[in-house]
């Protein structure tokens, strides 16, 4: 039987134990199994075997997979574990992407700095590693601009700031902030950009024998700024065609210039006045559910086909549904302080047109972080629609009907 390990599910990666189940494929997990990282009950079921390893540790990592019989592939389950999938599965022999892309993928500057050397639309940008350094760097590229950390995700610390004194003062939070996200924090390395000026959106897909296919292009809906929550995303955004190929050629350049030879990648780009310009892409499922919202509408499946592809087998996902309407996720932010034990407003929610499933993640008890990175979502629904502009509509409905307490 075929094994596949999958290091750290969580978020859209627990979708990899549910699809490699269904595949009849043995699935072994990697996990920290504690805090943040600990494998959700309603998923333990599609695991054959649960390692417990600290899954930050490259080498705890290798020597876990060293015990092991037989393994086919090693499929990254969280952003931070892509350059540990890679490296251990580089190790074994095993289909993965090569080391020398993980680092770019996985390191902010790294990825700008590799995208300017392909000649491709950039923000001016700086690597800073001080306020002093972020100040001087932020003087010649001009307000306003975003800071944010160079080895981070989840728009933890990533703040618009307006003047030298926002500047200093986020920065200052960001350097100092000893909150852990998956086992790390945000830490000194950090980037200010130009602020980059457009409608957000994803573009989804994967590659193949270094041929990239574009599956879907997705619309993010935006906390309001300082911050950069991502509060819903819409399948498919709404563009001209001329546009959307720009899109999808503009991925196929970044993908190049990375290296992204194989796998699954969400890249993040802002549509500006000039054309589309990357924010970053990464190389593995988006977040956010998108990989449902993109199955729903076009009966592509990226889990399934990101399984396949680290299996060294051909992704065989062909477009079922075209112009099958829309979808959209919308998280449940709370508007202010919250005990954090209770949401209400979910009989409301499921009684929408369109209305596909909910979920909520409250803890109960457990302190609300304030709205400035992904913590603060505490649930979400999918919904579907007719149209783009109907889900989006739906989204700002669903989301005025869920409180908590
Ligand atoms: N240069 C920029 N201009 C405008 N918005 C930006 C810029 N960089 C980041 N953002 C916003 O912040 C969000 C998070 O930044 P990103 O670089 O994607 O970090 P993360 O790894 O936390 O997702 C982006 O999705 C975007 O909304
Ligand atoms: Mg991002």
């Amino acid at each position: 039987m075929t094994t596949v390990v999958v290091l750290e599910p969580q978020s859209s990666g627990l979708s990899l134990l549910r699809y490699g189940k269904a595949a009849g494929h043995r699935i072994v997990v990697l996990s920290r199994d504690a805090g943040d990282r600990r494998v959700p009950d309603d998923h333990r079921r599609y695991i054959d075997e649960l390692i417990e390893v600290e899954t930050n540790d490259q080498a705890a990592v290798d020597a876990a997979l060293d015990r092991l019989p037989r393994i086919d592939a090693v499929v990254p389950g969280l952003e931070f574990h892509v350059g540990v999938a890679a490296r251990a599965a580089a190790r074994l022999g095993l289909p993965g992407l090569p080391v020398t892309t993980v680092d770019l993928v996985r390191d902010k500057h790294l990825m700008r700095a590799a995208l300017d050397r392909a000649g491709l639309p950039a923000p001016r940008w700086a690597a800073v590693t001080s306020p002093r350094e972020a100040v001087r760097a932020a003087t010649a590229i001009g307000y306003p601009l975003v800071l944010k950390p160079a080895d981070f995700c989840g728009s933890f610390h990533v703040t618009k700031v307006t003047d030298e004194v926002e500047l200093t003062a986020a920065y200052r939070r960001m350097a100092a902030d000893e909150t852990r996200d998956f086992g790390r924090t945000a830490g000194a390395r950090a980037l200010v950009e130009e602020y980059l000026t457009g409608p957000e959106l994803s573009v989804e897909g994967y590659v193949h024998d270094g041929r990239v296919t574009v599956a879907a292009i997705v619309e993010k809906r935006l906390s309001p700024e300082p911050s950069f929550v991502e509060i819903g995303h819409v399948v498919p955004a709404e563009l001209d065609a001329g546009v959307a190929d720009r899109i999808r050629r503009h991925t196929g350049a970044v993908a190049r210039a990375l290296g992204v030879t194989m796998g699954p990648f969400h890249h993040e780009i802002r549509l500006t006045a000039d054309g589309p310009v990357t924010i970053e892409l990464a190389a593995r499922l988006a977040g956010g559910q998108i990989y449902e919202l993109i199955e729903l509408t076009t009966g592509v499946c990226l889990p399934r086909a990101m399984l396949a592809g680290y299996l060294g087998r051909a992704p065989r996902e062909t477009r079922t549904k075209d112009a099958a309407g829309a979808a959209a996720t919308v998280f449940f932010i709370p508007a202010g302080p919250v005990s954090g034990t209770r949401a209400l407003g979910a009989d409301r929610v499921e009684s929408l047109p369109g209305y596909v499933r909910h979920r909520f993640t409250v803890v109960p008890g457990a302190a609300v972080p304030a709205g400035t990175d992904h913590r603060c979502r505490l649930g979400y629904a999918i919904l579907r629609a007719g149209s783009t502009a109907e889900a989006r509509r739906l989204s700002t409905t669903a989301a005025g009907l869920v409180t908590f307490e």
